[in-house]
Formats: structure tokens, sequence, C-alpha cells
């Protein structure tokens, strides 16, 4: 048996019944009859009148007192039309006249009903103090229910409003049910009613079986007739459905089983092997359609103390059509004398198509009891993948257990989403936390920049030097917010000596001319310097004329500097003194005897890269009209390897720059480009720095994956930086790099560059870019520090692809 729930309704009474005590018993039983209890109360479900599901087209009378008293209007719980269906009212009482039909349309398992008077608003004052049911599976033979006792009269309303509701015991299997209210004209009867149940997908229609048999016991006889079956029973029962199917396991001892009404063996259809001569209890089974059978199971009786087996062979045959297979299934269970509780025994129908199927029992003592047949098959339309049970068990199965395990499943997989979210969470808030950390103590300040590690692994170059050996790195800030160096701790050890290898220069042959810049502690002013080539290193002595004042940059410190900022300054100068390359800005002298500490660089007459390119433009048709100047390409390719040769020279120092990019590079005479650091404080690129609580920080556009999330600078990170500032450079800095994120985007896109999933964005291939020289900017921006180039490797690069 199964019962499927009607799709469209699932409103689930909590009414009283009275098989509680019964199911409660049923309970202590096996698991099996629990599931039957879980069933039973589980299939109470409103079937739509009440709901709406029924359509008024499937609710007929045999009359209406009016038009407003219609059949439709007898829904439980609707006060449309009048608040009710109300009968003509007949002359002759005659109660099996008027009826209130339901048609559902197709077989429904129907375990409870509930009916209503008409109350409209107060106003009526009808109501059935009594009625009847029929039913009908194929509309043509309706059948009277009956309690388990044999009545028929069910007790109704004593009010117009309370609803009563009603188990059947035993249900009812049917697609039409009619409410007839018992009619004795003492007063006028109006009716809303609601059926409840659930689908009968069972498919089983009917069986027939020999009419079952009484056993006399010595105190008491036993009948195991099928007292419910509501089929013909003439000389064997046909076209019904009863005891077999009504979803009640019987007892262990038959002989007490009479929770119901009361005589032993009630839940029992039993037969005795004396009255068989060929040894068998042949049933058939008669199904609604063709159908693809999985097994049979068969709940038995086994008080072998009372001559009572389960059957010890059955065979069945399969109908499909008209004709019956010739070779039948045969099944002999295992024989059982140790054990007498009842059980349900399978058969496997391996996955026979059939519309009947009929089985014949053995008998394997004196007598065989069953109590219920149930089926497992899915319906041949569907094929077997659609399966349908016809068992309790497999109702719950059906209606519960597969929901159970449905949900068991959905939690599971919630559960190890949970756990893999709240893992990688965890993994993604530490990351984020060394991000804040970091961003929010390192601000580029003298005193607190100190990235989360400078350490990386260090690699091997072909020649054996190691790349991004970058231990130990001590950084330092320029005061004027300039140079953010970082420098190995070795070189500060050497620089901690008295030593500057630059030198005090008179302030007053210094003539100020312009500002050219402010940081944070400090200004630039162009100067004009007397005397200069007196401290000029020979090498840069062929470009400057001999008696003129020479043109330089001086970074002062404000005289207000705290001490910190002083100290910092004095480090700058040391560090910048040791840095003497043709592509690094050269610290030509200081004056730190007395305030304000001045630093003396070479003056670069073009201005930071960003603005000299986005003042210019590529050759070619489009400059021909705007008659802006021009950079050729090859002009560009020069200024990118000169670029990749001042890193190359500070890489061979470890000194890791920490803010390479187009701004922070000067150019000077005939393309020359010399790396320096003005810091963040510039206004016009306050906009390349993530701003943490309003100030400008940290130049994430132009920061490797690992410098933003783990703090991380290398001189790796500074050939990421490089491959950002290549890009500015071939875009003529007309761009800001990744111009449509906005700084939260960025950092996202940081952590896709971490997770790798090719979901990270990169920088665009430049119109003007060939692929070779993007195929460089890939490489710089590659997940692995220790698989970007090296700045030796950049520059070999560039310098082989110059035109
Ligand atoms: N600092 C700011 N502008 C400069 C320039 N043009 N040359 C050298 N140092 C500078």
């Amino acid at each position: 048996m199964h019962a499927g729930v009607r799709t469209h309704t699932h409103t689930h009474t909590h009414t009283h019944t009275h098989t509680h005590t019964h199911t409660q018993k049923l309970i202590s039983k096996s698991i099996y009859l629990y599931y039957i209890t879980v069933y039973k109360s589980v299939c109470r479900y409103a079937l739509g009148m009440s709901g709406g599901q029924i359509t008024d087209e499937d609710i007929s009378a045999s009359s209406q007192w009016s038009e407003s008293t219609a059949a439709r209007y007898g829904r439980l719980d609707c006060e449309e039309g009048d608040g009710a269906w109300c009968p003509e009212i007949t002359v002759e009482p005659d109660h099996l006249k008027e009826f209130l039909q339901v048609d559902l349309r197709s077989l429904y398992f129907i375990t409870l009903v509930g009916t209503q008077g008409r109350h409209a608003g107060g106003m009526g004052n009808e109501f059935a103090q009594m009625y009847k049911i029929k039913y009908s599976r194929d509309g043509s033979r309706w059948i009277s229910w009956r309690n388990r006792q044999g009545k028929q009269v069910i007790e109704g309303n004593r009010n117009t409003y309370d609803i009563a509701l009603r188990d059947l015991q035993p249900p009812i299997i049917a697609r039409l049910v009619r409410f007839m209210p018992v009619i004795d004209h003492s007063m006028n009867v109006c009716m809303r009613v609601e059926l409840y149940g659930c689908e009968w997908l069972d498919g089983l229609v009917s069986y027939n079986s020999p009419v079952g048999q009484q056993m006399s016991l010595p105190a008491y006889p036993v009948y195991l007739n099928d007292s419910v079956y509501d089929g013909a029973i003439i000389h064997s029962m046909t076209e019904g459905l009863g005891l077999l199917t009504d979803g009640v396991c019987g007892e262990d001892d038959f002989t007490l089983s009479h929770v119901h009404i009361g005589w032993p063996g009630y839940d029992y259809v039993g037969w005795n092997n004396n009255s068989f001569p060929d040894g068998f209890v042949e049933i058939m089974f008669e199904f609604d359609r063709t159908r693809n059978f999985t097994s049979m199971k068969v709940h038995c009786n086994n008080m072998y103390s009372q001559h009572v087996k389960a059957f010890r062979q059955v065979v069945c045959y399969f109908r499909s059509d008209l004709d019956w297979e010739a070779t039948p299934l045969s099944f002999s269970p295992v024989k059982d004398e140790k054990n007498p509780s009842a059980r349900f025994v399978t058969v496997n129908l391996a996955n026979h198509m059939a519309s009947a199927i009929k089985c014949q029992f053995y008998f394997a003592d004196a007598w065989m009891l069953f109590s219920e047949i149930t089926f497992q098959s899915g319906t041949a339309e569907l094929g077997a993948s659609s399966e349908t049970a016809d068992d309790p068990t497999h109702k719950v199965d059906d209606s519960n257990t597969r929901i159970l395990i449905g949900c068991l499943v959905a939690i599971i997989f919630i559960l190890v989403a949970i756990i893999v979210i709240i893992l990688w969470r965890q993994v993604w808030q530490k990351m984020m936390e060394k991000v804040k950390m970091f961003l929010l103590c390192c601000s580029y300040s003298v005193t607190c920049c100190v990235p989360a590690s400078t350490s990386t692994a260090a690699s091997q170059s072909q020649d054996g030097a190691p790349h991004y050996a970058e231990a130990d790195i001590v950084n330092l800030q320029g005061v004027t917010g300039s140079n953010t160096y970082a420098i190995p701790a070795v070189t500060m050890d050497l620089l901690s000596g008295k030593d500057v290898a630059v030198e005090e220069f008179p302030r007053k042959l210094l003539i100020f001319k312009e500002k050219l810049g402010e940081g944070q502690f400090g200004e630039v002013h162009l100067c004009e310097a007397e005397g200069m080539q007196e401290f000029m290193d020979e090498d840069y002595l062929f470009d400057v004329p001999e008696d003129q004042p020479v043109l330089v940059a001086v970074k002062m410190l404000r005289s207000d500097a705290n001490k910190n900022a002083r100290n910092d300054f004095l480090k700058e100068i040391k560090i910048m003194s040791r840095l003497k390359d043709p592509n690094i800005i050269r610290l030509l002298a200081v004056c730190i005897y007395s305030d304000p500490l001045c630093m003396i660089t070479e003056y670069m007459e073009n201005g930071d890269l960003n603005q000299f390119l986005s003042h210019h433009e590529p050759e070619g048709q489009l400059a021909l009209f705007s008659k802006a100047p021009t950079v050729s390409f090859s002009n560009l390719c020069y200024m990118a390897t000169q670029m990749a040769s001042g890193m190359k020279y500070l890489s061979s120092l470890k000194f890791v720059h920490r803010d390479l990019a187009t701004r922070n590079c000067l150019v000077g005479k005939n393309y020359t480009i010399k790396i320096a650091d003005f810091g963040m404080s510039r206004n016009l690129y306050s906009g390349d720095y993530y701003r943490i609580q309003g100030r400008a920080v940290l130049p994430i556009r132009w920061m490797s994956w690992e410098s933003i999330l783990l703090g991380k600078f290398t001189t790796a990170s500074d050939v990421w930086a490089f491959g950002v500032t290549l890009w500015e450079v071939l875009n003529f800095c007309k761009e800001q790099p990744y111009s449509q994120l906005t700084d939260e985007q960025v950092i996202e896109n940081t952590g896709e560059f971490f997770r790798d999933q090719k979901r990270q964005i990169y920088l665009p291939q430049p119109v003007l870019c060939p692929d070779s020289l993007y195929q460089i900017m890939l490489s710089c921006w590659r997940r692995n520090a220790k698989e970007r180039p090296s700045f030796q490797e950049i520059h070999k690069a560039l310098l082989d692809l110059q035109p």
C-alpha cells in the first residue's frame, strides 16, 4: 500500500483520534509497525474542500435548497453563498436520497472526515447531527462505509459552527465520496465538509481470496475473517479491499489482537491447511495499471505454538494485458521455528511487469494468518525509476523517510559548506587582519613602517647570486616624504660609521629659484648652487658647464620636525650617499651642520615621468593633429630599459624600493631616467595611494598580492611594481592602473591573485604594446614570486627589444 500526499494540500490536522491507544500499542511492536503509526498519523492532510484545491466542478449534490446553498458552498470553514450546502427539503424521510459528493479525481487513502453546519454569521441554524458515507473507486460501484463494528452512521454536528472531525476506521480507499446526512425532519440540514488523507499511489484496486476462517481454541473461537472487506463475499472474497490493506498490522499473539473491537484474531485473515487440498491459498491482486513490481511484503503471524506459521513457499503468476505469464516466480522464505514474532516476509518480484498478480501461498503448518500485504512497484509509463510502494513501510519511505534522508543529505551538505566557508573565512580573515594591521601600522612614516614580513626565501640566479634574499631588511623613510628604500641590515651597519659619502655644502651658496614639491616633513626647492662642480663626481661633470651655477634640487627638513624625523633624515642621507648609479637620483651634497637639514640632489629638468608622458603622445597620425609633443616607441623602450637598469642596481644592493612607479621616476635631458622616491604626500598623486583613516598610505595598484596581503616587500614585489610601471609607460600615463576598479575592488582582486582560480584581473595589453613586451609585464605579475624574472633578466629582455 502506498499513499502519496495530495500535492496541492498539506494542511495537517492535529485532531484527536480514537486510534491513538491502538497505534501506541503498535509502536512497541517493531519499527515497521512504528512506520505504520507514523504513516497513519501523517496521512491526514486536508484534501482541498476548505483550501480550494478541489474545484467547484468536483463538488456535486443530489439536490440543493437554493442557488446560494449549492454543493459548491459545502466547503468546510467557508462562509460563501448562504454558508453551506443545503439539500432540498424532502417530504419523505429518506436519508439515502440526499448527498454531497466530492470527486477527488484519483484514488485517495482517506483517514478522517470533518463536517460543519450552516452558521452564516449567526443567521444559520442547520447542521447534520448524523450522516453516512458512501464511496466509490470507479464511479459505478458504491460502497457504504462501516466502522469496524459494522456501524454506518457517523455522529455529526451539535451546533452550526463547530467542526466535528471523525476518524475513519477502517480508512477508505476511494476516488468519490458522498456525505449523506441522516434527515429525520426534526430540523433542516445543511453541511460543510472536508476530507483528510493522502493520495493512494499504491495501485492495488482489489484482492480476491478465499474467505478467512474460524479457529477454535479451547477457550474461545478466533475469527480470522476479513471483517472490513468492501467487495463481494459469497464463497470467496472478490473485488474488494479490506484488512490486508487497512494499514494495521496484527500483534505477535493473534489471540490478543482485539484492540479495535475486542475479538481475538481481528487483525488477521487466516486459513486452515485442511480446507485447501492443494496445500496453498491463492490470492489475486488487481492493480490500476501495468506496473513494474520490485517486491511484495506479507505480514504473517508466526505463533508456531498455536500451529500458525508464515508460508513455506509462494508461487506468483503475473498478468500483463490479458495473458498470464507462463513461468511463475517462486520464493521460499527461511523457516523460522524459534521466533514467534509476527513479521513481514519480503518476496522479490524481480521487476515483473503486471497489472495483476496471482500468488499461491503454501502452508508451513496447520494455519496461515496474514494481516497486511503490500507491493512495491513503479508505474510502467514512468519505468522502474518512478517506484511507488504498496506497503506502509514504503508509504513512510516515500512520504517521510525519503524526506528525512533528503533533509539529512541537505543538512550534511549545508554543514560541509559551512565548515568550508568558516575555514576559508578564517584563512581569509587572517590575511585581511594582516592586511589591516599592516595598513594601519604602515603609513610609510619614519617610525612604524615595518611590514609584517620582509623576508622571503632566496632564489638562486643562474650565476648563483640570490635575487630575493631580503632577510633582515631595514626600512627607511624619507622625512621629506621621499625615499622609502628598504636596505639590508648589513648595509646599515656599514653606514653606521661616521663616514657619510657626501660632503657638507655651504648653505649660503644655494640660491632659491622655485618650490618643486612638498612632503610631510619638509619641502623640495629648485636652487642654483654655486661651485657645486667641486662636489660632483667626475663622471657627472661632463654635462655641467664649468663656471656657471648648477641647478640642484634641495630637500629641506622642516625646522620644527621632531627628533625622529631628524634621525630619519640623517639615515636617508647615509643611504642615498651610497647609491651611485646613472639611473638612480644622485645625492650631491648635504647641509647638516646647521638647521634646516638639507639634501642636495641632482635636478632633472623634465620633472617626473608621469607628468612627462601624460603631456606627450605616441608618435603617429593622432599626434599630428593634436600637435602634442611625441615620444617614439624606441624612446619609450629606452626609458623602460633605464628604469630596469636602475632597479637592477638597487636590487644588487638588496635595496627594496617599495614604491616604484612613473611618478617616482625623474626625466632629464634626452629621455634619461633616474629613479627617485618622493613619498606619497604629493597631492597630485594622492589617488594612487590607498587611504586608510584619511591618510594616503599604500600604492595598492602597484603592489604585489603578497605585499598587500602579507606585508611582504621584496625585490620580487619591486618586479611586480616594475611591470605596472611598464604598463603605465606604454599607456603614456593616460590611465591609472585598474582605473575601472575601486580601491576595495583592487584589494579583492589581490585576493583573487592569491586564490589563483583564474578569476584575477590582469592589466590589459596597452594598444601600443607589442606581445613580447606584454609577456614581460605578465611575467612580473606571476603569483609565485620566485617565478618572476629578476631585474637583470628584465633589463636584458628590454635591451633585446630595443628597435
Ligand atoms: N625633486 C622634485 N622634483 C625634482 C626634480 N625635477 N629633479 C630632482 N629632484 C626633484
